[in-house]
């Protein structure tokens, strides 16, 4: 299959989720192999700085606050915790370097051959990685996102005290008070981790509620279970600077629409106020390739760029900024690459905070289906009338579902559980296989388990539910 004229059939740029799924999936379907990565592991973001990582903390953090607030005592469990944040630390360290070896290993047992370096293209065939030039018939654009940078707020992530994402994991302390700049997904799960550990956690929230994107009603619950867990919040404000002295930082905030500033004491921060694509530095102008007014790359449903040859994936391009979009994005480019047919069905891709419970989220929004012009039906049911968590004692949270009012199909389906992560894979299903809520209604569900609160919900979109 591969063409002589080129070193490569497929040249990869960027390992994250994204960049080695395709070039895993180019290469087992036949097509000589090559990924760029300038970081010393592959995994991207997501192995290395991103999902795994703040999901290891999550977890340790979890237990450590279920030992701490009570909830093993409501058990029978009596603990005293301790912390050994160095420990916890190793795990998620542990974590990461089995993962992203993984991905070294999978790598070599496909034949896929990793180019270590920046890479920047010459023209649409070749690129310059580090010292070396190589070229391919075709080139995936994989280059992810960073974190995107606040005006008048400098991020030193070695200094431990105004932190992005990646020097929040890595606290070597337990703050006493963190201000979160936006309570969007890495604020309320990096919040979360250090609140559990015993930090005062304050979100700062530009717009008048916290996670945008979700469904209203969702956002509100999660808002009130958030504060009683200990968050405070000052929503519909903004940063105007931050100041370090020592080992303390002033965070000068004022209101969103302008009045008054005042000023919070911290001693660390965090900056998550969502990410931008990765694009300099690809010399993306050799090749004629702009990116639009947001910095992504822009590709038709191919994953086809506008310069022949040149496709792009994840992070860089238009969507939702998550993990699983990129690598089915990457599987689905490299099919089309092999002459296949490769689809993303961008709207269905779930969306989940890792928090606890969990938050999670797939299709449209009540607000959205209103806005596309839908009439809409809707089903909610309080997890605190689902068997298994209340006897789990975990009564926080509920399951909605909307569906349209004339065809009962499924629009969309939120849910705030403790496994919600794990129940939203289900309402993806359903809703790719067109489900109507009658669907799931009449689709026996396990005993006792989480995932019967969805199909209460579902019945209450038309009839009502049998437990409450
Ligand atoms: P990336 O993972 O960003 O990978 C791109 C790679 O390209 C990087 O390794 C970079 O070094 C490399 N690169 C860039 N430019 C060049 C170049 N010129 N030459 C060579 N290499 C280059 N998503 C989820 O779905 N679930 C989660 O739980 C989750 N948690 C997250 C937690 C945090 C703290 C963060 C920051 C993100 C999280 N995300 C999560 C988002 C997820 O990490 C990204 O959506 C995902 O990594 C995007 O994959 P990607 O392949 O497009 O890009
Ligand atoms: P985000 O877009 O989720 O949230 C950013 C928040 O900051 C928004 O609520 C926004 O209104 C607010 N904001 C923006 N400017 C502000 C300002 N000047 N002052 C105060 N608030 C301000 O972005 P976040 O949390 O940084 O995450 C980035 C991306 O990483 C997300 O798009 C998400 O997709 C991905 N991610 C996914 C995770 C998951 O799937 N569990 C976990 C972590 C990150």
């Amino acid at each position: 299959m591969s063409d002589s004229n080129y070193d490569y059939d497929v040249l990869v740029i960027g390992a994250g989720p994204g960049g080695y799924v395709a070039a895993i999936r180019a290469a087992q379907l036949g097509l000589k192999t090559a990924c760029a990565e300038s970081r010393e592991t592959l995994g991207g973001t997501c192995l290395n700085v991103g999902c795994i990582p703040s999901k290891a903390m999550l977890h340790a953090s979890e237990y450590f606050d279920a030992a701490a607030n009570g909830t093993f005592a409501k058990l029978g469990i009596k603990v005293k915790p301790e912390l050994d944040l160095d420990t916890m630390h190793g795990q998620r360290r542990d974590a990461v370097k089995q993962l992203t070896g993984g991905i070294e290993y999978l790598f070599k047992k496909n034949k896929v051959d990793w180019k270590k370096g920046r890479a920047s293209f010459q023209d649409a065939h070749t690129v310059k990685v580090g010292e070396e030039t190589v070229t391919a018939k075709n080139v995936i654009i994989a280059t992810g996102s960073s974190v995107t940078p606040l005006p008048g707020v400098e991020v030193d992530n070695e200094g431990a005290i105004v932190v992005d994402s990646t020097g929040a994991l890595e606290l070597p302390k337990v703050p006493e008070h963190m201000v979160v700049i936006g309570g969007g997904v890495i604020g309320l799960e990096l919040g979360s981790v250090w609140r559990r550990l015993g930090a005062k956690v304050t979100v700062v929230e530009y717009l008048d509620q916290i996670l945008p994107g979700f469904d209203g009603d969702i956002r509100k619950e999660a808002n009130k279970i958030f504060k009683k867990q200990g968050f405070e919040y000052k929503l519909s404000t903004k940063v105007t600077g931050v100041e370090v002295n020592g080992d303390k930082a002033t965070v000068t905030v004022e209101p969103a629409k302008g009045g008054d500033s005042e000023t919070i004491e911290a001693d660390a921060v965090l900056v998550s106020i969502g990410r931008r694509p990765n694009t300099d530095g690809l010399n993306l102008d050799a090749i004629g390739l702009k990116s639009n007014e947001r910095g992504q790359i822009e590709v038709n449903e191919e994953f086809q760029t506008a310069v022949d040859g040149v496709w792009a994936i994840g992070d860089c391009v238009p969507g939702l900024m998550l993990a699983h979009k990129a690598e089915d994005e990457g599987i689905a480019c490299a099919d089309n690459i092999a002459g296949d047919t490769g689809i993303v069905n961008h709207a269905i891709i779930p969306s989940v905070v890792y928090t606890w419970p969990e938050i999670a989220g797939v299709g449209l929004t009540e607000e959205a289906a209103k806005e596309a012009g839908h009439e809409v039906k809707v089903g909610k049911f309080p997890m605190m009338a689902n068997s298994r968590a209340k006897t789990n004692h975990e009564p926080d949270g509920s399951v909605k579902v909307i569906a349209d009012a004339e065809t009962d199909r499924v629009l969309g389906i939120w849910c705030i559980a403790s496994v919600a992560g794990t129940m939203i894979a289900q309402a993806a299903q359903a809703m790719e296989f067109g489900a109507t809520s009658e669907d799931i209604a009449l689709t026996c569900h396990a005993h006792p388990t989480h995932s019967e609160a969805m199909k209460e919900a579902a019945m209450a979109v038309r009839e009502k539910p049998i437990h409450i």
